[in-house]
């Protein structure tokens, strides 16, 4: 795309990604973030000084700033990334995630709409508001089931991914009712550059480059299916250029793995790259699962490949190790992110209640 992009949540992880991707295809960018404690400007300092990089701190729920940007800077289009996006953060407290996720995206589609209601019927037909949803909206697969399709019924488990449904059904609402050009996207779980301490595979890196306890919950043989953070962005643009209207696309790496094989190959990639400290495995702790812990989910992407034509493009072990070297590399961006609120976190979450397990 080379015109002007509305980005919201784009100081977060996956946002951060796909402006970086989008600014280096010449879009222009509005970035509009509230920095949460997720967001983080140090994730689009390369763009500092860019006239084409305009970032706005507001909050998505904000009607009168969100059609002010809509008024001045007249987008192409809408990717909404912005959300509160942690499972355990919406166990301990659901309240941020019903107003960001549900009454957030509401008030953004509102505006929206009213934006695009007012367009020629050229630039309309062109405007899209894509959303950026999870695979966690479907619920929890056994072992032996189909991955995801995009006709799988809804049935989230987490306050998080209820709060994702919700606004999944208000998106296709949106287009169904008004004919506002929504899509959405629901993708798998991402790892990569930036992604918050807070999450599995950052966690487990930073634990054990300091020395610290990994904990894994529960048995440690839940499943994710893992996506680069490149890949996904590839895929979103992928959607935002020849994706239809009304659609949904399943985002996935085709890559499912038990929690503990995940940590047990950042011990193993870990113990090569940082061999002083090693073996990393003695680190690993289980302790108490965690509160309705979905167990599998897995992802069909066969449409997007087939009638868009994205694939992805990282295996896993390359992957991994690019964002283990990423995290070693940027010990400024990992202090940044150590702020007092995310100690109170890991202390709340984790302090005190690990059972350490013998791994001889
Ligand atoms: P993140 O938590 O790293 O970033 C979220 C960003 O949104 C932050 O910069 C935060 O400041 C901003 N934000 C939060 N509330 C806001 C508000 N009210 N107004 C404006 N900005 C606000 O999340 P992420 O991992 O980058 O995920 C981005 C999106 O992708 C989310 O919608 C998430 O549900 C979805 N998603 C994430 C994954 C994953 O594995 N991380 C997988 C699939 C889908
Ligand atoms: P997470 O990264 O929080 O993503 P999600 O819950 O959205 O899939 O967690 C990925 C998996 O890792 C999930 O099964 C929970 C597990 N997990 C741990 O075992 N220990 C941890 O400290 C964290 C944060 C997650």
């Amino acid at each position: 795309m080379s015109g002007t992009i509305l980005v919201t949540g784009g100081a977060g992880f996956i946002g951060s990604n796909f402006v970086l991707r989008e600014r280096f295809r010449k879009s222009r960018i509005v970035n509009l973030d509230c920095l949460t404690y997720a967001g983080n400007l140090l994730n689009l300092r390369e763009l500092e000084g860019e006239p084409d990089h305009i970032f706005v701190k507001g909050d998505i729920a904000d009607r009168g700033l969100v059609q002010r940007l809509f008024a001045q800077h007249r987008p192409e289009a809408v990717v909404n990334f912005a959300a509160e996006s942690h499972v355990d953060r919406s166990i301990d407290d659901p309240g941020s995630f019903i107003q960001t996720n549900i009454v957030g995206a509401y008030h953004l589609l509102e505006e929206a709409r009213s934006y695009w209601s007012g367009l020629s019927s050229q630039s309309a037909d062109r405007f899209r508001f894509l959303h950026v949803s999870t695979d966690e909206v479907y619920g929890s697969l056994g072992p032996s089931d189909h991955p995801f399709t995009e006709q799988t019924p809804y049935a989230p488990n987490s306050p998080y991914s209820a709060s994702k449904a919700a606004s999944d059904h208000l998106v296709r609402a949106y287009h169904h009712t008004f004919g506002l050009p929504t899509i959405i996207t629901n993708c798998s779980n991402n790892y990569g550059p930036r992604q918050f301490p807070e999450k599995l595979i950052p966690l487990m890196i930073l634990n054990a480059i300091e020395g610290k306890e990994l904990p894994v919950y529960g048995d440690g043989l839940n499943i994710r299916d893992w996506l680069q953070v490149e890949d996904h962005c590839a895929a979103l643009g992928v959607v935002l250029q020849r994706g239809r209207p009304g659609e949904t696309y399943n985002i996935g790496g085709g890559c499912q793995r038990t929690n503990i094989e995940i940590v047990n190959t950042i011990c193993a990639l870990l113990d090569e790259m940082v061999p002083g400290s090693a073996p990393h495995g003695r680190l690993i702790t289980f302790v108490e699962d965690r509160l309705g812990h979905d167990r599998r989910y897995a992802v069909d992407c066969s449409r997007i490949e087939r009638e868009l034509g994205w694939r992805a493009k990282e295996s896993f072990e390359s992957g991994l190790r690019k964002t283990i070297r990423w995290y070693l590399d940027n010990s400024q961006w990992i202090e940044s992110v150590k702020s007092g609120a995310y100690r109170d976190w890991i202390a709340k979450r984790y302090g005190g209640e690990a059972i350490v397990v013998d791994h001889q």
